[in-house]
C-alpha cells in the first residue's frame, strides 16, 4: 500500500476539456509556462507541481511513480474530474504511464515527451545512486554542474534549466531519484492502454533512444509519433510554440 495521497498545489488556464501536464525532474509547474498563451484557449489546462517540487506539500516518502499518480488521480478528484488527458514531460511521462495502469478508468488520453516506457538500466540506476550520494554531501550543486548541458544544446534554454534546478530542494531531488531508480517497466502496460496516445521526441534528446521509441511503439499500434528535429531534451523550452502545435492538433482530434 503507498502512503497517502497530497493535494498538489496547481494552476488552471482555460476551459473545456481537461489536461493535466506533469513536470519532470527536477523542475515544476512553471515548465509549462509557455505553452499556456497557445493552448489555453482551446482546454483546460491543470499545472499542478508534482509532491516535493515548487509549491506542493511534501513527506519524507521515497517518491515512486506509483504513489506520485497517486496525487495525480487525488487532485482530480479533488476537481470532480472523472476523466483527463494527461501530458508527462520524461519524469512525468513515467508517472502518466503508471497512471494508465492504476486508473485506466479515469485517462481520456496521453502524450509522453521525451519520455519512454522502459525501467533503468542497472548502470542508470547506479549513477541516480551515485547523485544522490553526491547531493547528499553537497546540496543541488550536482545536478546544477551536469545536468544543463546534457538536456538541451541551447545556452539559453540551459540557463532556464538552472534556474528550475535552484529552485529544487535537494531533498525532493534525492527521493525522486530514488523514486525512478526503482520504478517498474512500463512496458507490459503499454498493450492495455485504450485511449490515443502522442509520443513526440527530440531528434538530439540524448536521454532517448530511438529504437527504443520504436519498440514501445509497437505495443502502442495507433499511437501518433512526431519527432522535432534538432530539438533535445526539453521541447517546451526550446520550441514551445511547434511543440504548442502538435499537442493542439492532437487534442482536438480527441475533443472530435
Ligand atoms: C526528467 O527529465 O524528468 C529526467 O531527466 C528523467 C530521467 O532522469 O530519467
Amino acid at each position: 500500500m503507498n502512503p497517502k495521497p497530497v493535494l498538489l498545489t496547481y494552476e488552471i488556464h482555460g476551459d473545456g476539456s481537461p489536461v493535466i501536464f506533469l513536470h519532470g525532474f527536477p523542475f515544476n509547474r512553471h515548465l509549462w509556462d509557455e505553452l499556456i498563451p497557445f493552448i489555453s484557449p482551446h482546454a483546460r489546462m491543470i499545472l499542478p507541481d508534482l509532491r516535493g517540487f515548487g509549491e506542493s506539500p511534501t513527506s519524507t516518502d521515497v517518491f515512486t511513480m506509483s504513489l506520485l499518480a497517486d496525487d495525480v488521480c487525488h487532485l482530480m478528484d479533488h476537481l470532480n474530474l472523472p476523466q483527463a488527458i494527461l501530458v508527462g514531460h520524461s519524469m512525468g511521462g513515467y508517472i502518466a504511464l503508471t497512471f494508465a495502469h492504476q486508473y485506466p478508468q479515469r485517462l481520456a488520453g496521453l502524450a509522453l515527451i521525451a519520455s519512454h516506457a522502459d525501467p533503468d538500466s542497472p548502470a542508470r540506476r547506479e549513477s541516480r545512486y551515485h547523485t544522490v550520494a553526491q547531493i547528499q554531501k553537497q546540496g543541488i550543486q550536482p545536478l546544477l554542474e551536469e545536468m544543463p548541458q546534457r538536456l538541451t544544446p541551447s545556452p539559453a534554454v540551459q540557463e532556464k534549466v538552472r534556474l528550475f534546478i535552484q529552485s529544487c530542494s535537494p531533498q525532493t531531488a534525492i527521493q525522486a531519484l530514488l523514486g525512478m531508480a526503482e520504478r517498474e517497466d512500463a512496458n507490459p502496460w503499454l498493450r492495455e492502454i485504450r485511449v490515443p496516445v502522442l509520443v513526440v521526441t527530440g531528434s538530439t534528446d540524448p536521454l532517448i533512444d530511438p529504437t527504443r521509441i520504436q519498440t514501445m511503439l509497437e505495443s502502442l499500434p495507433t499511437a501518433t509519433w512526431v519527432e522535432l528535429p534538432g530539438v533535445g531534451h526539453m521541447p517546451m523550452l526550446e520550441v514551445p510554440a511547434e511543440l504548442a502545435g502538435v499537442l493542439l492538433n492532437w487534442i482536438r482530434q480527441i475533443q472530435g
